[in-house]
């Protein structure tokens, strides 16, 4: 089975065994119909993910309560299999972006079983489902559990599919939680005995308990809960790796819950996640701001410890593409650009205006570069072995520690020339990735960036050279093929990446 293994706070996802980077693709909402998979296809293609996201929609396997259609996924199956791609299926059902449009009609209409939450004010939010129904649990339980079985029936053996998204982008916008008689009651109540522990308070009602961000925790406590007791049930009977998606807080002026997703997997309420649905293995961030700081910071907020790193989503134009070599510098597991296909539709200003294969380009490249050594790299990462960093807008020059050796990342510059006063790319685009293959050697890749070795901190006196440069590239199995040495020129200025995908194993030595 597909797993994540957990060891000395670092992670590494397992497929077939093997360590294995995530190098996603997902499509866009509408994608998820048979009818639409040419247009799908070449994109992926193009791009060269190695696992495609795709919605399996609650509406589209049981439209009438109690009769399931499967006929999408196990085409989709197929296809995935012809296209030698694994898949990622997102759970659409009660929570996609807040909101039911995603469940059946016998849910969204039926208001007075499946009942949604309720503001402060006492006025029905039209878009979200409470999460403190039993019967929206239920009926949503159920469905992932049929899926789930049928996936295992027709993929258990195969692991075409290696992880699960359980709904997508859940909370609720425009109330802090819900105010519902049964949510109130509930609120009113003691603070759940697995949540003292977790925050390592004393018992108490939420109020007593968290004081001002008590609606907010509570209504995550709420949310949290129900995700994790679909993806529990749906793990009992196939247990693949299963997370849920987050739509972002501004990491820094996060502002009132309720302006974003309240209960959703943001920063703040990871730990009553963690607390609330000990079944899913991961919070995922969405990240749809092209800023650095931005950027990395949630990068920083998501890769902890008891949480593996993968961009379940990002934008899907130029200025994204090099944050996956910020998201192997903090260890991540997987990224995936949001909208990758050729059905003509863009979420511009989220991401790119124009959506073919000139726009798709950026991932492509990185894709190409990073797919055949994925493995290694995955590897190298669970061992602590991986560096990376991508260009920030402002500065134009990095350092990366690995202890025995530094290495300044710098953009902007020509080949040749000596390496002051770095100018930056316009726009920025560069990124390098740095895995320590073994003692004094690394393999060195990236875009658009010159790197100068240095030795470590401690040991700055010593005298040092590059010992040896190969150029090469890593085959299909990941077996490294030499190439030629590179010297003079190509490593008296550094050592220049541009738009090629070069990969370089580089030997460092002190004399
Ligand atoms: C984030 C959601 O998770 C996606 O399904 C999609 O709606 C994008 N936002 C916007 O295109």
């Amino acid at each position: 089975m597909p797993h994540i293994l957990t060891k000395d706070g670092r992670h590494v996802l397992l497929v077939d065994g093997k360590p294995f980077l995530l190098l996603g693709a997902q499509v866009n909402n509408s994608s998820n119909w048979p009818g639409v998979l040419d247009q799908v296809w070449p994109a992926i293609d193009h791009v060269d993910a190695n696992t495609v996201m795709v919605p399996i929609a609650w509406e589209q396997i049981e439209p009438t309560e109690g009769h399931f259609d499967f006929s999408f996924l196990d085409t989709l199956l197929t296809q995935a299999r012809e296209h030698k791609v694994r898949l990622v299926l997102l759970w659409f059902g009660t929570w996609k972006n807040n909101g039911p449009n995603y469940t059946p009609s016998w849910v969204k209409l039926g208001n007075r079983r499946f009942p949604r939450v309720i503001g402060r004010d006492g006025k029905q939010v039209d878009h979200s489902l409470s999460p403190l129904n039993a019967a929206t649990l239920e009926a949503d339980r159920k469905a992932f559990v049929q899926f789930m079985t049928h996936l295992r029936q027709v993929d258990g053996t195969q692991h075409t599919t290696i992880m699960v998204q359980v709904e997508n982008e859940s909370g609720t916008y425009g109330t802090d939680r819900d105010y519902s008689p049964a949510a109130n009651q509930a609120f009113a109540g003691q603070v759940p005995t697995a949540l003292l522990k977790a925050a390592n308070k004393q018992a108490g009602t939420w109020s007593q308990v968290f004081g001002h961000d008590a609606a907010e925790y509570f209504q995550a406590w709420q949310v949290a809960h129900f995700i994790g007791q679909v993806a529990a049930a749906g793990k009992a009977v196939y247990p693949l790796p299963m997370y849920a998606n987050a739509s972002l807080r501004d990491p820094f002026h996060p502002g009132p819950p309720g302006a974003y997703a309240s209960g959703g997997p943001t920063d703040n309420v990871m730990f009553i996640w963690k607390a609330a649905a000990p079944a899913l293995d991961l919070l995922g961030p969405d990240i749809y701001h092209r800023e650095y700081d931005y950027y990395t910071t949630v990068l920083d907020r998501y890769a902890r410890p008891d949480n593996p790193l993968i961009v379940t989503e990002t934008g899907n134009d130029q200025p994204y593409a090099r944050y996956i070599f910020a998201t192997l510098g903090k260890q991540g597991l997987g990224f995936a650009p949001f909208g990758i296909d050729y059905t003509g539709y863009s979420n511009w200003p989220l991401g790119s205006k124009t959506t073919d294969a000139e726009a798709f380009e950026p991932f492509a490249m990185t894709n190409r570069l990073l797919r055949p050594m994925g493995e290694l790299i995955a590897k190298l990462s669970f061992a602590g072995k991986v560096w990376g960093v991508a260009e920030p807008e402002h500065e134009h020059a990095q350092v990366l520690d690995m202890g025995d050796w530094r290495a300044t990342v710098s953009y902007g510059l020509p080949s040749f020339g000596s390496s002051t006063s770095a100018p930056g790319n316009t726009p920025p685009k560069g990124g390098v990735v740095i895995a320590e293959l073994g003692k004094n050697e690394y393999l060195v890749t990236g875009y658009f960036a010159r790197v100068d070795f240095m030795r470590g901190k401690a040991k700055e006196h010593e005298h040092f050279m590059l010992e040896r440069v190969e150029e090469g590239r890593y085959d299909e199995q990941g077996h490294w093929h030499f190439m030629r040495l590179w010297n003079g020129d190509q490593t008296d200025w550094g050592l220049n990446f541009t738009e090629r995908p070069q990969v370089l194993h580089v030997k460092l030595a002190t004399y």
